[in-house]
């Protein structure tokens, strides 16, 4: 597939939007036409309004069931005529209204090297259980809590001394390479989710890409 107008979830700070939204202006990614938060008044609403990105709080109080709100995600996106959908800190597992009309067309970013430490506080989580390199992951989003197809992955080493909040600091600053780099592949139709999976158009040096690390040097 190929994308041209990228609608954006979120609920809190939007350091994630913001990377997609600087990719956009730079002509790295298509268009961001639209965000949708389900937190009223998060900090990502006001970045998106001082990009002047059409934005908007959809209440999910206001919907009668987890299906409902769903599909009005999935209405507001369709409207936008949205081709693809990114979730940047939307902490909120999305259901099948809007996974059937976006198929293979979202996306999560999650700070941890999945499969290892699904769900909430990943670098917590990798702090506590001693792990030496953590990172995080782009991915397909499918009906389960971090499960979906893998695209990329940035590693980040963890430091003895690390705390969660220095590791998820660390890892933020990959997940903002990473996050617009993937969006990018998928937007161009590089990599497509197929059986589960995925697939890079010209796997022997696409695949290489498909493992992004830390780079030493700065662009
Ligand atoms: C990121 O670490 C993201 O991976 C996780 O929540 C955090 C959101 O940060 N799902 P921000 O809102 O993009 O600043």
């Amino acid at each position: 597939m190929t994308a041209s107008r990228i609608g954006v979830l979120v609920s809190g700070n939007g350091s994630n939007l913001d990377a997609l939204l600087s990719a956009s202006r730079r002509g790295d990614l298509p268009e961001i036409a639209l965000v949708l938060a389900n937190v009223a008044g998060c900090r990502a609403l006001s970045r998106a309004e001082e990009a002047r990105v059409p934005a908007r709080f959809l209440d999910p109080r206001a919907a009668p069931s987890r299906e409902a709100y769903d599909e009005a995600l999935a209405a507001e996106l369709g409207e936008a005529r949205i081709d693809l959908v990114c979730l940047a800190g939307f902490m909120r597992l999305v259901g099948r209204p809007l996974l059937e009309r976006f198929a293979g067309r979202v996306l999560n970013i999650h700070p941890s090297l999945l499969p290892a430490f699904p769900g909430l506080h990943a670098p917590r989580q990798a702090v506590a259980a001693g792990v030496r390199v953590s990172g995080c992951t782009v991915h397909f989003v499918d009906a389960g809590l971090d499960t979906g197809a893998v695209i990329a992955q940035a590693a980040v080493p963890v430091q003895l001394d690390d705390t969660e909040e220095s590791l998820a600091a660390r890892i933020l600053e990959q997940e903002h390479r990473l996050f617009p780099a993937a969006a990018a592949w998928v937007a161009r139709g590089e990599v497509a989710l197929e059986a589960g999976r995925a697939r890079w158009r010209s796997p022997p040096q696409r695949a290489e890409g498909a493992i992004a690390c830390p780079r030493t040097d700065r662009p």
